[in-house]
């Protein structure tokens, strides 16, 4: 399979909305690199996201994020998985808009829920009720995904094989990929 007029595939979506996992077998199918945000900040600053919004704080993480994406949203040949934040700054929508073909991944919030239920390392994750917390980021970030997004799939429960035909099936039927 191999993906059509652009020339790589970005990834928005909240925490927990499968962008890691389909990411890489969407790359995998694709015959693509898969890289994410915040794995690159982590890699080059040596530390991980949690520590860098507990000593820097949130905007000193934006700045990084925004930096990152910058550089890699010009890169050929990937599908860049974006931290659930990307889409708040309007230079990161516009680099997204422009640059590649975005896919929303939507989940609902049970989804979101289960998967995160034992974590630990998302900061914006601690000593929250969740639930009320998903319901907010919903709300307030939904309209910048969709603003970005080329394609929007709902994603559930299903495990990551299951769901990529599900994308995949998507993104053939409105022509984004080829079948050869
Ligand atoms: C964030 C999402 C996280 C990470 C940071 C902030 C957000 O990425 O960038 O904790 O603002 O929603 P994931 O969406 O990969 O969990």
């Amino acid at each position: 399979m191999k993906l059509r007029q652009y020339a790589s595939i970005f990834l928005v979506g909240p925490m927990a909305s499968g962008k890691t996992t389909l990411g890489k077998l969407l790359a995998k199918r694709l015959g693509l690199q898969f890289l994410d945000t915040d794995h690159e900040i982590e890699k080059t600053t040596g530390v991980s996201v949690r520590l860098i919004f507990e000593v820097e704080g949130e905007p000193a993480f934006r700045d990084r994020e925004s930096k990152t994406l910058e550089t890699l949203s010009h890169q050929p040949g990937l599908v860049l998985a974006t931290g659930g934040g990307a889409v708040l700054r309007l230079e990161n929508r516009q680099a997204l808009a422009t640059r590649g073909l975005v896919i929303y991944l939507k989940p609902d919030i049970e989804t979101q829920l289960k998967r995160t239920a034992d974590d630990r390392k998302r900061p914006l994750l601690q000593n929250v009720d969740r639930r009320a917390f998903f319901q907010e980021l919903q709300r307030t970030r939904d309209p910048l995904y969709q603003e970005v997004a080329d394609v929007t799939v709902s994603v559930d429960n299903r495990p990551g094989k299951k769901m990529i035909e599900a994308v995949l099936a998507r993104l053939q039927r409105q022509e984004w990929i080829t079948a050869e």
